[in-house]
């Protein structure tokens, strides 16, 4: 569906990285963008700069989400608001693990669930649902991240099934390391953080994902792009780990 039967769209997380980029596309692609985070500060600044519409609502907030939801009919939802903390399960703290699973996976339920039914009955929408390659694979890093990752990717192929027979199309967006401040919203330590995971690596930028959801919105309205794995041409997921006990059995 060209962008131009497309009049509106919500994207969380906008104030910075993939939820920023993809604001200034929509934006130049002609929708009114509803650009939802915390910082206001920020979000201001996008508003200024794109002609967005700010809304400093944190996604957990049923409240806020559902009036933002009910005052206004979008065409594209862009569910693209993460966060991460450090660590594996054997050191996650019970902070974190309600933190992620509320802003990675309850918010994009509830949005889903608040937007689409409206999808459905005009017979035109797109949600775009952004998960990680940590959703797909298993590798070093917090499980409870891997695991809201993963629902979020089996979210977006059970939606087709919500919608099947209307012209509501879902978009799985599945990025590795793509070069934004994520790290330093994880980790602390800005500089630190751009040496570790950034300097010095070949990375997708923000505006490539941005290029992405463009593409898959653009597609003619009978062509459904169902899911998109975008990583650094170098890196690569996959591994086999193998060791001894630390300890022989007694
Ligand atoms: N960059 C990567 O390497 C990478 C790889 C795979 C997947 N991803 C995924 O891509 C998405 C965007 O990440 P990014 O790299 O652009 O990271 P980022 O720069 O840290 O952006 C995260 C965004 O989420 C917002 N956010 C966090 N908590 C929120 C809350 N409670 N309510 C509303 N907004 C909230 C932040 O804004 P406020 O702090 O202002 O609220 C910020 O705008 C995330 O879902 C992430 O998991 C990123």
């Amino acid at each position: 569906m060209p962008f131009s039967d497309y009049k509106t769209a919500l994207v969380t997380g906008a104030s910075s990285g993939i939820g920023a980029a993809v604001v200034e596309r929509l934006c130049k692609e002609g929708l009114q963008v509803h650009a939802l985070a915390r910082s206001a500060a920020r979000l201001d600044e996008l508003a200024s700069r794109t002609g967005c519409i700010p809304h400093a609502i944190d996604v957990s907030d049923l409240a806020g989400i559902t009036r933002l939801a009910q005052e206004i009919d979008f065409d594209v939802l862009v569910n693209n608001a993460g966060v991460d903390r450090p660590g594996s399960i054997l050191k996650a703290d019970a902070e974190g693990i309600d933190l992620l699973v509320d802003v990675n996976l309850r918010a994009v339920l509830h949005l889903c669930r608040l937007v689409v039914p409206g999808m459905a009955a005009r017979d035109r929408g797109h949600v775009i649902n952004i998960s990680s390659i940590a959703g797909a694979y298993n590798f070093g890093g917090n499980s409870t991240y891997h695991a809201t990752k993963a629902a979020v990717s089996m979210l977006s192929r059970q939606l087709r099934i919500d919608v099947f027979g209307k012209r509501v199309r879902v978009t799985e967006i599945c990025p590795g390391r793509v070069a934004t401040d994520i790290f330093a919203h994880v980790h602390g330590n800005a500089e630190e953080m751009h040496k570790r995971f950034i300097e010095g690596f070949e990375l997708p930028q923000a505006e490539d994902i941005a290029s992405a959801i463009a593409f898959a919105i653009a597609a003619p309205v009978a062509v459904n792009v169902g899911h998109m794995e975008i990583t650094p041409t170098l890196q690569v997921p996959g591994g086999l780990s193998t060791t001894r006990p630390e300890t022989p059995r007694g």
